[in-house]
């Protein structure tokens, strides 16, 4: 069988060609980072999590009506996606205050917000994805007015689908980041869920006890973030294959 092509490497995973042309396979890796790859680890099974963890969402998302480029799983580590061109932007939706925000306006993490607030920031590593406005993205053309009213309409929805599937098994939403990327359906172009949502990409705070679920685990060196990426999975009756079988999520009053 000839070799497949590789596409991208990034931190968390690695893209392959896909098998058919506008197609592209995500492989998860186990490879942890933060503070922009100045923190970096090897986490034993976290790939498989986030693979099934995004699967999960992905599939919930897409059965609402939120559009996503999640295909279908190929295995542990791989997924099938729909290609996409990435818009350069990482738009964060909140809904308490946590890390930088926190940080930037001097609010106790875990402040209640008035209402979710959504950032962007300019995807670059080698300047930090730092902070940017409407303003910005208009003037530097990364995406259009319509398309931010796509974006905007789009990380509300999975905000809240998120939120309440969260909340459904006893986990807080406090924030998130997702990335959208654009696709052509023969004249016309759409905007779509792309690249992964899971605890790498969400806090996931449990609403009983605050403990953190997400990877706040391993950035501030609270314990092992496999096992809180598995509470995440067993709480929502989400388990890799080979995992000792779980309770169906319970509502928690
Ligand atoms: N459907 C898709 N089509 C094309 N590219 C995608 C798609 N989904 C995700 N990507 C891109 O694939 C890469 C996934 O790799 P990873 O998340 O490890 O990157 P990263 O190290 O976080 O770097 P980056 O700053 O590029 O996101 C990201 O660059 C992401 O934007
Ligand atoms: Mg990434």
């Amino acid at each position: 069988m000839a070799r497949r092509k590789k596409i991208y490497e990034g931190k968390a995973k690695i893209l392959y060609e896909g098998p058919e042309p506008g197609t592209v396979v995500q492989y998860f890796k186990d490879d942890a980072t933060a503070f922009n790859a100045e923190k970096r680890d090897v986490i034993d099974g976290k790939g498989v999590l986030n693979n099934r963890l995004s699967e999960f969402f992905m599939v919930g998302l897409n059965s609402i009506g939120v559009p996503t480029h999640f295909m279908k799983r190929l295995n542990m580590r791989e997924q099938l996606v729909r290609q996409c061109e990435i818009i350069p932007l990482e738009v964060i939706v909140r809904n308490f205050a946590a890390g930088t925000m926190a940080k930037r306006l001097g609010i106790e993490e875990g402040t209640a917000l008035p209402r979710p607030i959504v950032e962007y920031c300019y995807k670059d590593d080698s300047l930090g994805d730092p902070l940017v406005t409407e303003e910005h993205i208009a003037a530097f053309g990364w995406a259009s007015q319509q398309d931010m009213d796509d974006i905007l309409s789009l990380a509300l929805r999975v905000n809240d689908f998120m939120s309440g599937l969260m909340y459904g098994v006893g986990i807080k939403l406090v924030d998130f980041k997702i990335e959208i990327g654009r696709v052509y359906d023969g004249d016309y172009q759409r905007l779509i869920v792309a690249d992964e949502i899971s605890p790498d990409s969400c806090r996931l705070w449990d609403i009983e006890t605050g403990r953190k679920l997400d990877k706040d685990v391993f950035r501030r060196d609270l314990g092992d973030l496999a096992d809180a990426y598995t509470e995440v999975a067993r709480r929502l009756g989400v388990m890799p294959a080979n995992a000792t079988p779980m309770e169906k999520p319970k509502l928690i009053n």
